[in-house]
């Protein structure tokens, strides 16, 4: 396992160094937590997004595309369109059926394969061992790639302990950098951590303004799992995008309230893969890495949690 994870570092290390020297963000000083932080590299062309190092030593952008719904030409369109304007994480899901036009995306960037962050997931139809293995190889085609950065068991159903040995299986194998769930609760985490040999790296879930899982990021932070927020802007439910508190935050940097919201998840320490179809859009939602939010501004944001899923149709 150790030369397997060498030879993927090298890699990642590699990447790294292209930009300027890795220095840990201030920002981040009193986070805590196993993760450490990387600079970004600067330039047109290049990633411009901070990385997070994983428990197993495996780096991740710490803001990526999420690409829910954006299938065919526009899924392409927007990931090659993300790629072009810095992003390197790219989030789909066997469910989204997004995963071709990922990989056709990645293509048609010409950025070379190592040098992007795949998120696949493992949908509730799937699970169990062989199925596992089956949906993860099926996913690889549709993504024409021949390993996965990471590879989430979307849904706490059904067999999770086998899906998760084919999953501890794979990693071994060097065919996924990372493992890891999504929608897992603090008791339902503990207990795969309990039980099985290789940590999950990650945990994705929702996670915003008004939900925004402040006891889940202690725990995960207590146990050296980085948490991931889908839905960073609730899809603007709850009438997020006109917020007066989030508006009057933008204003005095500058700044839109989507900016606002993805500024707020990095500051704590979460990667966040909003999802956008319109490049204008993509283009704001990178572009909050020159600006800080105050502590006050900070707490303001804290007074916004309802601390309810804004998704109930989904629980
Ligand atoms: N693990 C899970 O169970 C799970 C569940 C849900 C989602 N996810 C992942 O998380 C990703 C993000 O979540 P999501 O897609 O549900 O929603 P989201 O990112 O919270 O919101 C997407 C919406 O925000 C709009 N938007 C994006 N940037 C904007 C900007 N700068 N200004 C104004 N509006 C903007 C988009 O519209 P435009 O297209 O017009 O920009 C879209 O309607 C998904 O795509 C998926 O990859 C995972």
């Amino acid at each position: 396992m150790n030369e397997q994870r060498n030879s993927n570092g090298m890699g990642r290390r590699q990447f790294l160094q292209t930009g300027a020297s890795c220095v840990a963000s201030a920002i981040f000083m009193g986070l805590g937590g196993a993760q450490s932080f990387a600079a970004p590299n600067a330039g047109a062309g290049k990633n411009v997004v901070p990385l997070v190092t994983l428990n197993n030593g495996v780096q991740m952008p710490l803001l990526g595309l999420g690409t829910m719904t954006l299938k065919g030409y526009l899924g392409t369109r927007c990931v090659a369109d993300a790629i072009a304007l810095g992003y390197r994480l790219i989030d789909t899901a066997t469910v989204y059926s997004s995963e071709p036009a990922v990989g056709a995306g990645i293509k048609q960037s010409g950025i070379k394969r190592e040098e992007i962050f795949i998120t696949s997931k493992l949908w509730k139809t799937d699970m169990g061992y062989e199925q596992a293995k089956k949906g993860f190889q099926t996913s690889l085609e549709k993504l024409g790639t021949d390993y996965l950065d990471l590879y989430l068991i979307h849904r706490p159903a059904g067999d999770v302990k086998g899906s998760w040995k084919a999953m501890e299986e794979l990693y071994h194998q060097g065919r996924i950098k990372a493992i890891g769930v999504s929608n897992f609760e603090p008791a339902r985490l503990a207990d795969l951590i309990a039980n099985n040999d290789v940590k999950p790296a990650v945990n994705q879930i929702e996670t915003h303004a008004f939900f925004q899982e402040g006891k889940a990021l202690e725990y995960l932070k207590q146990q050296g799992v980085q948490m991931e927020a889908w839905a960073p802007f609730a899809e603007g439910r709850h009438r997020l995008f006109t917020n007066a508190t989030l508006a009057t935050i933008g204003k005095k940097y500058n700044k839109t309230v989507a900016q606002v919201c993805l500024r707020w998840h990095y500051q704590r320490g979460i990667v966040a893969i909003p999802r956008s179809s319109q490049k204008t859009h993509i283009a704001e939602n990178v572009n909050i890495f020159d600006f800080s939010l105050e502590d006050s501004d900070m707490a303001a944001i804290a007074t916004l949690d309802l601390n309810t899923t804004q998704f109930p149709e989904w629980s």
